[in-house]
């Protein structure tokens, strides 16, 4: 397992469209073994493989490592769908590729959804509160959608303003 270099936005590579994994094969399981070991290291509860610079509908996620505790409970799914969507919550979001940023996001409070697991078995999966956001929000970015798309348009502006700085910093 490996840790992987994690995009920042912005990056026209995070904007882009994932394609389909056609096959949980090997090379598939070990993209997610990775970036379960990257999420995990980073910490974060959720990563998607654009993040990562991979284009393919791969999502990893793990809503019970957080707090003192940390359990392991991760989830894996390739070409994830939402089949149901129901209510509304307003959650209080950040993301690896959006370094030292939060804002509020307005999601559906529970969402099913149905893709393949690590072992290639289509699986359905329903989710509330923290792990329908991460669903959400990891969905999202094999859309090229990020959570600061979801703010006004000032704030997002802003938002990349500084993270545009920061990597200029950086360089
Ligand atoms: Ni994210």
């Amino acid at each position: 397992m490996a840790i992987l270099p994690l995009l920042t936005a912005p990056d026209k590579r995070l904007k882009k469209v994932a394609r389909p994994v056609e096959r949980v094969d090997d090379a598939i399981r070990r993209l997610m073994d990775d970036m379960l070991d990257t999420m995990y290291r980073a910490p974060g509860v959720g990563l998607a493989a654009p993040q990562v610079g991979v284009s393919r509908r791969v999502i990893v996620a793990d809503v019970a490592y957080v707090g003192e505790e940390k359990r392991h409970e991760p989830i894996f799914l390739a070409n994830p769908e939402i089949l149901e969507r129901e209510g509304e919550l307003v959650w209080e979001e950040g993301c690896l590729s959006v370094p030292e940023t939060q804002g509020e996001v307005t999601r559906s409070a529970r969402v099913t959804v149905r893709g393949l697991n690590r072992e290639g078995v289509e699986t359905t999966l329903t989710g509330e509160g923290l792990l329908a956001v991460c669903l959400q929000h990891e969905i999202d970015h094999l859309n090229g959608v990020l959570f600061i798309d979801h703010l006004s348009r000032l704030k997002r502006d802003m938002i990349l303003k500084r993270l545009k700085k920061l990597k200029e910093d950086e360089n």
